[in-house]
């Protein structure tokens, strides 16, 4: 018994140190519970694949190409400009097409609608379209006296910025109605158009289009169109594809003013029959604030390189010299290109606002 002990106890730690050595080896995992029976074998072997088959590596997609907008100063250009919205349906639905054929537009929107509708006007100068002001209530500026005038363009100024967008400085008159404090004593840019769809009277897609169509030489134009109508939302769906076709780059109003007219839009300044009819395309496109002309490599503030391959329009400097037509002290009348048969020379009396939309 005394022989026995000893081999006994050395037998005893043998085993100990062995169970020790074992455990050691093969240290318990804690993150997975050890499985049970069979069911949970077979729920880790599926895991197992499942992770197997996520670690194939999958071939590289190729990378979006950014686009990148280039306004070349020397091509024909276009703006588009849509008044009295925002609206609820039609504003998405013609920013839906713009975005589409990356094209930018300018919407003149009236105060009382931005309150009621500010995400696409949101939508819109995050896009870099341009938003300018139509008035806060829509009507006839030049009927107002200044202080009753200043406190509408203010009012509109207000809900412009909590839409979320900066308040603007160019302005299209309702009607196109101006008079001399209108034009040039509300600290804004006054600005009207050249072209007009006259798409409030037909609301109908196709005529508008047809009528764009029909037009020779939109190169400098400013085309009115409203925003509120589903069948200008139907036309520009078909109208701006087809200007691209044509070679138009559709650009903003101050865009086609620094690059087709050359010059920016000026506060206390009205840019109507007047100034369109006796500007041509410039030979000195400026840049927009803080920005170089797309593609022309001059820095702001430079003399800019004159375009290649156009031949300018020089306007005739007499014609520079023209006064300001009499109307234009009362109604927004103007002799631009229209859709309809109405005879567009200047007129003598106010218009009536309820047969002439603009
Ligand atoms: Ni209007």
């Amino acid at each position: 018994m005394n022989r026995l002990f000893p081999f006994a106890f050395s037998l005893l730690l043998l085993l100990t140190s062995a169970g020790c050595v074992s455990r050691a080896a093969a240290p318990e995992d804690t993150s997975q519970p050890a499985p049970q029976d069979m069911s949970d074998l077979l729920t880790l072997d599926a895991e197992a694949e499942a992770f197997t088959v996520e670690e194939v590596p999958e071939p590289p997609e190729e990378p979006e190409e950014p686009y990148v907008r280039i306004i070349d100063p020397a091509k024909p250009m276009v703006a588009l400009t849509f008044d009295d919205g925002p609206d609820g349906t039609h504003s998405d639905e013609i920013l839906d097409t713009l975005e589409k054929n990356h094209a930018l537009a300018t919407f003149f929107e009236v105060g009382t609608n931005v309150l009621a509708y500010p995400e696409p006007v949101k939508r819109m100068a995050d896009m870099g379209c341009e938003v300018a002001s139509h008035s806060n209530a829509h009507k006839d500026l030049s009927k107002m006296k200044k202080k009753a005038l200043l406190r509408d363009l203010d009012t509109a100024d207000t809900a412009f910025l909590a839409a979320g967008v900066e308040a603007p400085t160019l302005v299209r008159p309702p009607y196109g109605a101006v008079n001399k404090t209108v034009k040039s004593a509300t600290g804004r840019a006054m600005i009207t158009w050249t072209v007009d769809t006259e798409d409030w009277r037909s609301r109908d897609a196709q005529t508008v289009v047809d009528y764009v169509k029909s037009l020779d030489d939109l190169d400098g134009e400013i085309i009115l169109m409203h925003s509120i109508y589903g069948s200008t939302a139907q036309a520009v769906e078909i109208l701006v594809p087809w200007l691209q076709e044509q070679g138009y780059q559709l650009v903003t109003v101050t865009e086609l003013m620094a690059y087709y007219y050359g010059e920016l839009p000026q506060p206390d300044h009205f840019y109507g029959y007047t100034y369109f009819s006796t500007h041509g395309r410039t030979d000195s496109p400026v840049p927009l604030p803080g920005e170089e002309i797309p593609g022309m490599g001059q820095p702001a503030g430079e003399a800019p390189v004159e375009p290649a391959e156009q031949s300018p329009e020089t306007p005739d400097p007499a014609l520079d010299q023209l006064p300001e037509p009499e109307n234009e002290e009362t109604t927004g009348w103007e002799p631009v290109r229209t859709a309809g048969t109405a005879n567009l020379s200047p007129a003598k009396s106010v218009p009536n606002p309820a047969l002439f939309y603009p």
